[in-house]
């Protein structure tokens, strides 16, 4: 009897597991969403402020578990002659799910000396839901 039990247990993880590889190569869709076509993705979150003159922010998050902050502030840097010069500074966070259902996040600067990511994985340590890139660089400590 548990033998049986095991044996349809074991068919039908099996048969459910089939089901789910083959299902999408059938779905017109499966070559330009091929996690889940029938996913509609809904922005949940979004905020964008440039005035073209002294920086920006924007942060967005999406119903997929998508989300991005990113804030960009001048500071005065010098250059290789020695002059004051004004570089902008950026300062952000993105983070996702992958098809393995793992969260991962890149927090992130880029300044006069390149771009500074910060990888991991797991649901904490990265931005998260509601939350917005913080803005250090604001006080021009180049
Ligand atoms: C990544 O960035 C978020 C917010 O942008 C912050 O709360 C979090 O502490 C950062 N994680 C690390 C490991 O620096």
């Amino acid at each position: 009897m548990n033998k049986f039990v095991v044996f349809a247990s074991v068919c039908c993880v099996l048969l459910a597991g089939k089901m789910v590889l083959t299902a999408p190569q059938g779905s017109p869709d499966a070559a330009v969403a091929p996690r889940s076509a029938a996913q509609d993705v809904q922005t949940v979150r979004y905020y964008s402020e440039n005035n073209g003159l002294d920086g920006y922010k924007f942060t967005y998050e999406l119903s997929d578990g998508q989300i991005r902050s990113e804030v960009g502030t001048y500071r005065d840097t010098k250059d290789a002659e020695g002059n004051i010069v004004k570089t902008l500074f950026v300062q952000g966070s993105y983070s996702f799910v992958g098809p393995d259902g793992q969260t991962y996040w890149v927090n992130y600067t880029a300044d006069e000396n390149g771009y500074h990511p910060k990888v991991g994985t797991g649901p904490t340590g990265g931005i998260q839901a509601g939350q917005d890139a913080p803005i250090e660089g604001a006080a021009g400590s180049a």
